[in-house]
This record gives structure tokens, sequence and C-alpha cells, in this order.
């Protein structure tokens, strides 16, 4: 099996979520593995769960610190040993906008309301009050916004007519059990699925002025100029022009440039056979690591390297200065 993705968890308390993520991870095939479990409370029951089943742990009270000085605290204790991704299981503590960026699209949570709606605590209550049918839980990205940032995953749970907020609760809780082990299985497997990658490349290509998709050889291609003369920048690649693997082909200045991103990185580039001699650069995109803000940075590159003057001239101004 390759590798797996390593995964800090933060609790504050129970940690029966944390638990969950743990059990689901003793299967042989789980794409991650919890490597810490950090609470702001020393006294949070989790911890003794996570320290019984030989999870490091790490906890650091807050009390007394500035809220961006916890969080520093925290980013060195996750990053000191190498997690990759975090998922909130219960932490009750809002998180610096300073932290959520640092972990931007690597941070989950899991929250137990069909989101958008109940953000914020009393979840089962409000459903209640509502006379809604189904109460649920959602696993989300964390975005600076308290509960707010793109659902990942939900499961509706029926709400039945003798329900209180506490029988609601432990049965939204069974759900939120099978849910969260599900959706972060799925999450850090994405890298693994082709049609994640390309829309990643799509997304990054025509957020780029003036762009549009037009196959090449069967696969999908970016152009920028207009429909009849515009020229391609970028070009996708799931095994076609005679290539292994899933990468996107990027136009660098020339040979040279070329052959030093070769140089520098012979795991991340290789030349492409179909196109390489006229100094395109293939960028792996299967790694499992890719770094989306280089490939947005290349895809730039390359797009103003063939952009119309009218599209570039405001650049080339700037750079002059
Ligand atoms: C769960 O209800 C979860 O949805 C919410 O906090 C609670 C944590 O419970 N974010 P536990 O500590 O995982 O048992």
């Amino acid at each position: 099996m390759t590798e797996r993705a390593k995964v800090a968890v933060l609790i504050s308390g129970r940690g029966s979520n944390m638990a969950a993520l743990v059990y689901a991870a003793k299967a042989v095939d789980c794409p991650y593995e919890i490597i810490l479990v950090a609470s702001n409370d020393p006294e949070a029951p989790g911890l003794k769960l996570a320290e019984a089943e030989g999870i490091e742990t790490f906890v650091h009270p807050h009390k007394g610190l500035k809220r961006s000085e916890h969080d520093q605290i925290l980013h060195e204790a996750v990053t000191n040993v190498g997690a990759e991704y975090i998922a909130l299981a219960g932490y009750m503590r809002i998180l610096s906008d300073d932290f959520v960026s640092k972990w931007q699209d690597r941070m989950l949570n899991i929250h137990p309301s069909l989101l958008p709606k109940y953000k914020g605590l009393d979840t089962y209550q409000r459903a209640l009050d509502a006379d809604d049918t189904h109460a649920g839980c959602s696993v989300h990205l964390v975005t600076p916004e308290l509960d707010d940032g793109p659902v990942l995953a939900q499961t509706a749970v029926t709400i039945m007519p003798d329900d209180t907020a506490d029988t609601l609760a432990d049965r939204v809780l069974i759900a939120e059990h099978q849910l969260y082990p599900a959706a972060l299985t799925k999450y850090v497997s994405r890298e693994a699925d082709p049609n994640w990658i390309l829309d990643q490349v799509r997304d990054r290509a025509l957020a780029l002025e003036e762009t549009h998709e037009r196959p090449s050889f069967g696969t999908p291609g970016w152009r920028v100029g207009s429909e009849k003369t515009g020229k391609y920048f970028a070009y996708f690649s799931r095994r076609h022009f005679g290539e292994t693997g899933t990468s996107v082909f990027v136009k660098t200045s020339g040979l040279d440039e070329q052959s030093a991103l070769l140089d520098a990185d012979p795991d991340l580039y290789f030349a492409p056979k179909f196109y390489g001699k006229s100094g395109w650069i293939a960028i792996r995109l299967d790694t499992g690591r890719t770094d989306w803000g280089h490939v947005a940075d290349s895809l730039k590159k390359s797009w103003r390297m063939v952009a119309p003057k009218r599209l570039t001239k405001m650049m080339d101004i700037a750079d002059d200065f």
C-alpha cells in the first residue's frame, strides 16, 4: 500500500469521534493514520483513550495565552510530528484565521447539523424547535467563518416524535461515527482520482483571462485567445501522448529552462516525449503531494508565454518597474 496520509486529531472532550477515526484507521486498507491527538484541556477524557491505543498525545492549556500564541504552539506540535491533515473532533476553541489559513484545504471538522442549517451550538434543540423532519451531521472543510466551509459529506437522521435534544444527539452521534472516517478516507484519497485532478487543473486554467478548453488528441487542453486564433498553454495527460500516469504539460521559455527544471526536481517534472523538444514540461499530478499553488503559477507562466500582447501588456509594464 502507498503511504498513509498522516492525520492529527484535535479534541477538547469525550473524543468519541476521535475514537471512531482511530478504530477505522486500524483497517489494513485505510488510507490515513492518526499520528497525534492534541487537546487544549489536560482533562479531556479522549486523551486517555488515545494513549491506551499507543497514539502520541499533546496537551497545551490555552489559559493565559493569546489565541494566536496558543495556535502557534499547536501548529508547531502538529507540524513537528509530520501531520498532513488536521481533523477537528469536538475541539471547542475557535482557531485564529492565521492557523486556519496555514491548514487551508487540509483541515476538516464534524458538526452535528445538516449544514448550512444550525451553525454553532444547540443544534438538536434548534432542529426540534423548527419542527424539522431531519437532523443530521456534516463533515466540512474548515474556513475562517465558523462552521461555514465547503461540505464534504452529510448524513440525515430522522427526527422521531418523542425525541428530546438528548435522544436526538445520541442518534446523531452514531451517524457521526460512521460519517467522519468515511469522509476523511474519501478526502485523503481524492488525489488518486484522475477526475478530481482534472477538475483542479481545469479550474485553475479557466481562471486565467480569456481561456477556453479544447480537446487535443483526445485529452483536454486549454487555450488563451479567441476560439479561432487561440493558442494552447496546457494539456492534461492521463496516459496520453505515450506517457504513464497523470500530469499537466505547460510551456517553459525553452530548452534551457526545461532542463533546469528537470535537474531541480526530477521526481516532479519530466520532458513529455511528444512535446519535449519544443520546451514543454510535464508536471506530475499523481504523487499525492501536489502543490496546487505551484501548478497554478506554472499554468499562469505558460499562459503568459502565448497570450496575446493586449492581455500581457500591463504585466510586462509592471515587470519593468
Ligand atoms: C460532536 O457532536 C461533534 O459533532 C461536535 O462536538 C461533539 C464532539 O463529541 N463537533 P466527541 O468529543 O467526538 O465525542
